[in-house]
């Protein structure tokens, strides 16, 4: 299992197994997982003004994962994962921020489960995710506020449309571990956007990202796009709707009824950063 720490507030203890569930030195306890997760939410986080995504969003995302449309993306990251991270004695775990139902985690880390740990604000995708790859460890967690792991006990961090709290990121990772992040690129289902909200904006997020990270002290080490053309009928148009854009009203949406088949673009902007060998910053 991954080597997780205790989220209560100014706690550094890691956190052991016993019977009834996870305790650390200070006495804090967690419940055990029931569904194969932990939940290690403290009270701050059941009020967070972004409790994660609504499960009819996790859903779509979830059939929207089982067509297949995200083989391409996982192509494309596949290269990155052992970048630079491969010859190490020190175990090769992996904090994947915002991991959602749970389809990455397994397809780009298959061999490592007992290093992989998913987090993830909504208990339905969380359940999912426990569901689909039971070796691994999946965390109920607030990403936002503090990551339940040791200072640079981390050798990945990914983040896929997830989340990014950088100081967090910087301060589990080891000097040398890299970070992965993919932001949606300019073009990503623009041609729904422009049926969906009439103008369709083209908006560029990885520069950002990056001034974002470097900040932070994680170093841009390789960036690429990923662009697929894709045919979609239906029902894939709906979910591809409900797990991007929340805001999309009713009478915007219902634009797209009478429309049976649409030829999509599917594009990401990935971004791989590292943090730097001689860092040993806390
Ligand atoms: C767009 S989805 C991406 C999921 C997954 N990485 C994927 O690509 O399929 C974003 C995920 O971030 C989660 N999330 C939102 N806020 C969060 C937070 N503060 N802490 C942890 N996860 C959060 C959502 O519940 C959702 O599952
Ligand atoms: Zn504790």
């Amino acid at each position: 299992m991954f080597e997780l720490r205790c989220t209560v507030r100014n706690c550094p203890h890691l956190l052991q197994r016993d019977a009834n569930g996870l305790v650390c030195a200070g006495g804090h306890h967690f419940d055990s997982a029931k569904a194969g997760y932990w939940s290690l939410l403290q009270p701050q986080d059941r009020k967070s003004k972004t409790p994660g995504d609504a499960d009819a969003a996790v859903l779509a995302r979830h059939r929207w994962l089982a067509r297949g449309h995200a083989a391409g993306l996982i192509e494309q990251l596949l290269p990155w994962v052992d970048r630079g991270v491969g010859d190490r004695s020190h175990p090769l775990r992996t904090l994947d921020l915002g991991c959602g139902e749970g389809t990455f985690g397994p397809a780009l880390f298959p061999a490592d489960a007992a290093a992989y740990c998913g987090i993830d604000l909504s208990k339905r995708a969380i359940r999912l995710a426990a569901r689909h790859w039971p070796d691994a460890t999946w965390v109920l967690a607030n990403a936002d506020r503090f990551l339940p792991a040791a200072d640079q006990s981390v050798l990945r961090v990914i983040s896929l449309f997830g989340r990014r709290p950088v100081a967090e990121i910087h301060r589990v990772l080891a000097p040398g571990g890299i970070c992965i992040i993919a932001v949606p690129g300019e073009e990503d289902l623009i041609e729904l956007r422009e049926q969906v909200q009439l103008s369709g904006h083209r908006r560029s997020r990885w520069e950002m990202v990056v001034d974002e990270m470097s900040a932070g002290g994680l170093e841009c080490v390789e960036r690429k796009q990923w662009r697929h053309s894709v045919e979609l009928e239906q029902d894939a148009i709906s979910d591809a709707l409900a797990m991007t854009y929340r805001a999309v009203r009713h009478s915007q949406q219902t634009r797209l009824d009478h429309v049976d088949a649409m030829r999509v673009t599917l594009a990401a902007d990935l971004i791989l950063l590292r943090r730097s060998e001689t860092d040993s910053n806390k």
